[in-house]
């Protein structure tokens, strides 16, 4: 059992050392496998190190969401600029077509509607997310929620048993359960659990000291975009995560429900693989959003 009495945050997160990615691109990820390494080398650009996912399972828990009601109208034709796809096993199968390139970061765990708490999730059986062909597989951990934080670190480490088994990596999803605070220190923590059970990405949120959520997990972090915000304001946001160090988003509302989609996925892959600063980000959108 954790002593619980004198819990020291860390304090020293060595931000003037970058990790060493001499022998792989990535952090953290030349000890894995070579499947696992292909996989992610087909998730993060090789120039940039960087990855814009496009995030589209929220109908497994939200229905069908303002900018998702026709994924294969909605989210089909944005697929071309986005580095990998995020979305569920019914909404790929029926709306990605095979022919589809582009990787596949499957999320692999269920069990919750918005309808009612967050309850008892699981995951897939391991041969149906193969049938799937994913790049990377995901499923979530609610840290801090009493009635649910065991059986979604039960499940997130089972994931990646089946994940090191195939070499498909894995990502760690940080849910927010509504009590908890949305600090750097909770989302280090989150993040770090994902790490420590084996995940090769982590998916977190931007918070004030970003920096320090990014340095103490030891594998790429990207970040949710979360609600929908202003165009340049949800390209701050990438800016910022980005600035500290963050190797991507993945990315949803802020990128679907966006008066021109196509256009801010553009924009936005423009903050994450071309530094570009938030107000030549949106010059890309206004120019976008004017053509179509
Ligand atoms: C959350 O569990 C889902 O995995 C979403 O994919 C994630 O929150 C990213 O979507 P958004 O940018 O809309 O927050």
């Amino acid at each position: 059992m954790a002593d619980l009495d004198d819990i020291r945050d860390g304090d020293n997160f060595g931000l003037n050392s970058p990790p060493d990615t001499s022998k792989y691109y990535l952090k953290g990820i030349n000890s894995t496998d070579w499947g696992i390494k292909n996989r992610m080398a087909r998730i993060f650009n090789r120039n940039s190190g960087r990855t814009v996912m496009l995030a589209f399972d929220h109908g497994f828990l939200m229905g069908p969401t303002s900018g998702l009601e026709r994924i294969d109208l909605n989210i089909a034709p944005l697929a071309e600029y986005a580095d990998c796809l995020m979305g569920c096993r019914g909404s790929i199968r029926a709306n990605i077509p095979p022919e589809n390139t582009k990787p596949i970061c499957l999320r692999t765990d269920t069990g919750t509607t918005i309808l009612t708490e967050m309850n008892h999730n699981v995951l897939l059986a391991e041969e149906e997310a193969i049938r799937l062909n994913p790049a990377a597989m995901a499923a979530m951990i609610s840290v801090g929620d009493a009635a649910t934080e065991a059986t979604t670190i039960a499940n997130f480490s089972r994931l990646v048993d089946i994940g090191n088994k195939y070499s498909i990596p894995v990502m760690g999803v940080t849910a927010v359960g509504k009590d908890m605070a949305r600090d750097s220190r909770y989302f280090s923590l989150a993040a770090r659990v994902c790490a420590e059970n084996g995940a090769s990405i982590v998916k977190t949120y931007y918070t004030e000291g970003f920096e320090n959520v990014v340095a103490c997990t030891p594998v790429p972090v990207v970040i949710a975009g979360g609600k929908k915000l202003p165009e340049i304001e949800a390209l701050e946001l990438a800016y910022n995560a980005i600035q500290c160090g963050a190797a991507g988003v993945d990315m949803g509302r802020n990128v679907f429900q966006s008066e021109a989609p196509l256009a801010m996925i553009q924009a936005v892959a423009g903050v994450v693989h071309d530094n570009l600063k938030p107000a030549e980000a949106l010059e890309i959108f206004e120019e976008g959003k004017n053509k179509s």
